[in-house]
């Protein structure tokens, strides 16, 4: 049974692979984290589009993916063209920061954008923008260095710098003119939804991109009739989830223990 590819910088795709085992628990996945290359927010398209492409092609050629999601905005914003043009029969998922569904419920009209610096640089980010209602205003701020520390689990850092994104972000709360609602642009942000939540306060609503995507993509496989809806049959030996990473197998396997609750272990994998 082939599988569905994901990758990400790192763990952050975990998020979006979490939804996706939820929306889709028959299939299988093989998850690739770039860590060794990571991150990719603060460094240059040229780089993240080869990184981009060096994934995609591991992913069609050694383990021959049925579809393949881009669980990264970065990497979405700079790669998810080519990627399309590279493989046009291949069904792939982006993730975009949730703009559209932000605005849709913000009742201040000011919504917060936490992303990475290469994200909201990109072109696609800001046509996204200018595709949004202008009676809501967004206020953007880079997270320069807080997808590392995610990636670290490095709690200090990860306090510090969410006290200091947060708190340039300006008023917030549900006070006319404050922010109410904040986009996790990045897929590494959910998993410090906690410590964001705590210093944003009750009032402010936090929105990632894990469900859409994984309702999308099971649509597009739907669609295609390429989805499997009921459990295997047993003859097909592999794994429903594969964990694969060019930094430490040891980091990836901790953060699939804690955020997805899996224990299956984590292999190195060279992509060049
Ligand atoms: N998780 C990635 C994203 O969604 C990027 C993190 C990074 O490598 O900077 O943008």
């Amino acid at each position: 049974m082939p599988a569905i590819g994901v990758f990400d910088s790192g763990v952050g795709g975990l998020s979006v692979l979490r939804a996706l085992r939820q929306a889709l628990p028959h299939e299988r996945f093989v998850y690739v984290a770039d860590a060794g290359y990571a991150p990719y927010g603060e460094r240059d398209v040229a780089h993240v589009l080869a990184r981009a492409s060096a994934i995609g092609h591991y992913l069609v050629e050694v383990h021959h993916v049925k579809a393949l999601v881009v669980a990264c905005n970065t990497a979405t914003a700079a790669a998810i063209a080519t990627l399309r043009a590279t493989y046009p029969l291949l069904p792939i998922v982006g993730v975009e920061p949730a703009l559209k569904p932000a605005a849709a419920q913000s009742r201040t009209g000011v919504v917060g954008v936490l992303a990475t610096l290469s994200t909201l640089a990109s072109e696609k980010f800001q046509t996204l923008l200018k595709a949004q209602s202008s009676a809501v205003r967004f206020v953007l701020q880079a997270c320069d260095g807080l997808a590392a520390a995610i990636e670290r689990a490095d709690p200090a850092q990860i306090d510090a710098l969410c006290r200091r994104y947060t708190a340039a972000l300006g008023p917030v709360g549900s006070a006319p003119g404050c922010i109410d609602t904040v986009v996790l642009g990045c897929t590494h942000y959910p998993f410090v939804s906690d410590v964001l939540q705590g210093l944003l306060g009750p009032e402010v609503t936090l929105l990632d991109a894990g469900w859409p995507v994984a309702q999308r993509t099971a649509q597009l496989l739907g669609s295609l009739n390429a989805s499997v809806n009921r459990p295997d049959s047993g003859l097909d030996a592999s794994p429903l989830l594969e964990l694969w990473t060019t930094g430490e197998p040891d980091a990836l396997q901790v953060a699939a223990r804690q955020w997805i609750k899996s224990d299956v272990l984590a292999h190195k994998a060279l992509i060049e």
